[in-house]
């Protein structure tokens, strides 16, 4: 409790004894049941990714099925015991992780590809499966999982549709909202939803698995999911570019979609001192331009015929430089070439983190906004005192922006060489306010979790929330999946 003064475990909710473990004992096998020990806090289990969040769970629950999951959540309804449903613990706004003495109900062990139609690309597997093996499964069969980012190592297919993730390809496949065809959930009674539906189609009704998409694990555990694949690309380019304002950014996104169309499939921008940073991480590695630029770009474009997308890239390319906007680019030759560019933006995430810790604001805004809050979160930060690159005793190290363009989705993040107070309060409200302001959202992809969880005002107005808050609490009355967090 000592770790959030402002949060109070409710007072509500059980805590954990030994008749509860017998009862999981006699539903799962010891391989599934982990608890706490004197000399083993499951620390990886209660901590996030930013190691900004941190609980204090005894118990973490591995089930191999669905009706495991089923009679984990109906025993836990029934004594009130509070739940937190985790993927691959990648989240970036504290949700995944439990606050109090939360049993952390990990999916890490429900990871089976179910089924896959070669004809249709309609892909159903257990939420467990990590975003990178579906995507390796895919590639035997010719086909791509619709969507990618930098976590998807350790993310999960189930996480990724918690949170609703939006990823480096959004721009290209959409959102989960249209590709996911069908969820299996267990709701917080224990019932199984089942609607593992194939068809592209279906007005039948509400539809129910929309409301799942995003949730946070707020209302249902998702166990199983069916997902529309698109086919592989045969051919990838990417190159990276650099360019002298924020307003050029826009214009070359103006220009790639208009010479690129079909086969733009990433375009993201990052500022100089996301670049910086990233170096400083990186350290050997050569940064792919040598001088420079106040912004960068990465274009990546993916179709079926090589020369037809290098001609077309050559062209957009020629057109860029010869007008001015944009000022030196590189196209990677090969595969590892591509990584190499690639690994530019993927890493900024870790690269900001490095230096002690990060606030992480993801953002949608106007595109013609989309800086602006970088430039006035520098500001805040300077004229408080609190950001230098150099003087170690100031708390920020860098304000850094970059993002996924074609989504009109901005990451500002502050690397700090510690977490402080001051820094979070400079930021907060600050940020939401400036969003706010702007007519745009305070979370673009990485959800409200614990982090946001005072702030859902800012995006929702009073009706949305008010019905945000029954479907709350008529499929979770006892209030037991996620609490804390932002509902
Ligand atoms: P977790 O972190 O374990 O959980 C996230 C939330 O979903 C929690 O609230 C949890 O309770 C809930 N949850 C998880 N699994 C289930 C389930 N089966 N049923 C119900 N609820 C569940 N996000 C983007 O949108 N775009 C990016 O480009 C992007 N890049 C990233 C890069 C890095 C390096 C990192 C660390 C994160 C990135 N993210 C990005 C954050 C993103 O939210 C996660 O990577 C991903 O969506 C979370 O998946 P996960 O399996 O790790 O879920
Ligand atoms: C990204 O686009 O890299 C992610 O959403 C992760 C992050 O912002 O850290
Ligand atoms: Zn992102």
């Amino acid at each position: 409790a000592e770790s959030y003064p402002d949060v109070h475990r409710f007072s509500g909710f059980k805590k954990l004894a030994d008749e509860d473990l017998s009862f999981f004992r006699s539903i799962l096998s010891d391989s599934e049941i982990l608890q706490a020990k004197a000399d083993e806090d499951l620390a990886l289990f209660n901590e996030d990714w930013m190691r900004k969040y941190k609980g204090q769970s005894q118990l973490v629950l591995r089930p191999k099925s669905v009706n495991q999951v089923s009679q984990i959540l109906k025993y836990c309804n029934e004594q009130k015991l509070a739940v937190v449903p985790q993927g691959g613990n990648t989240g970036l706004v504290g949700g995944s992780v439990p606050v109090f003495d939360e049993i952390v109900l990990s999916l890490t062990q429900l990871n089976k590809i179910r089924d896959f139609d070669p004809v249709s690309g309609i892909l159903k597997c257990d939420a467990g499966v990590i975003l990178e093996n579906a995507d390796s499964f895919l590639a035997e069969h010719g086909y791509i999982f619709p969507m990618d980012l930098g976590a998807k190592g350790s993310c999960h297919v189930g996480g990724i549709v918690a949170t609703n993730a939006g990823g480096l390809r959004l721009l290209r496949y959409g959102s989960l909202h249209g590709t996911v065809l069908g969820l299996e959930v267990v709701l917080p009674n224990g019932e199984i939803l089942d609607s593992m539906n194939a068809l592209r189609k279906d007005n039948t009704g509400y539809d129910l698995k929309q409301m799942f998409i995003g949730s946070e694990g707020t209302i249902g555990v998702i166990t199983g999911v069916s997902i529309l694949t698109p086919p592989r690309p045969k051919a990838f380019n990417v190159s990276f570019l650099g360019v002298e304002s924020y307003e050029a950014v826009q214009k070359t996104f103006v220009q790639a979609k208009q010479e690129l169309s079909e086969i733009l499939s990433a375009f993201e921008f990052m500022d100089l001192n996301s670049q910086r940073l990233t170096k400083e991480h990186l350290k050997d590695v050569p940064h792919p331009l040598e001088e420079e630029y106040p912004f960068y770009i990465l274009i990546e474009t993916s179709g079926s015929n090589k020369e037809h997308d290098d001609v077309k890239l050559e062209t957009f390319l020629e057109k860029a430089m010869e007008d001015g906007t944009v000022l030196d680019g590189v196209v990677a030759q090969d595969e590892t070439e591509l990584r190499n560019l690639w690994q530019w933006r993927e890493m900024i995430p870790e690269s900001s983190q490095a230096g002690g810790g990060v606030y992480k604001y993801d953002v949608s805004l106007p595109l013609k906004d989309l800086y602006s809050l970088v430039e006035a979160a520098n500001a805040k930060l300077t004229e408080k005192g609190l950001l230098s690159v150099e003087d170690t005793s100031k708390p920020v190290i860098s304000a850094i922006g970059y993002g996924h363009v074609g989504d009109g989705n901005l990451h500002l993040n502050v690397a700090v060489r510690e977490y402080s107070k001051d820094v979070e309060k400079a930021l907060e409200p600050f940020v939401y306010e400036h969003v706010s302001s702007k007519n745009g959202s305070i979370s673009a992809e990485h959800g409200l979790g614990f982090q946001k969880k005072n702030y859902i005002g800012y995006s929702k107005n009073d009706q949305e929330i008010k019905m945000i808050k029954q479907l709350k609490n008529l499929y979770d009355p006892n209030a037991i999946l996620n609490p804390y967090k932002y509902v």
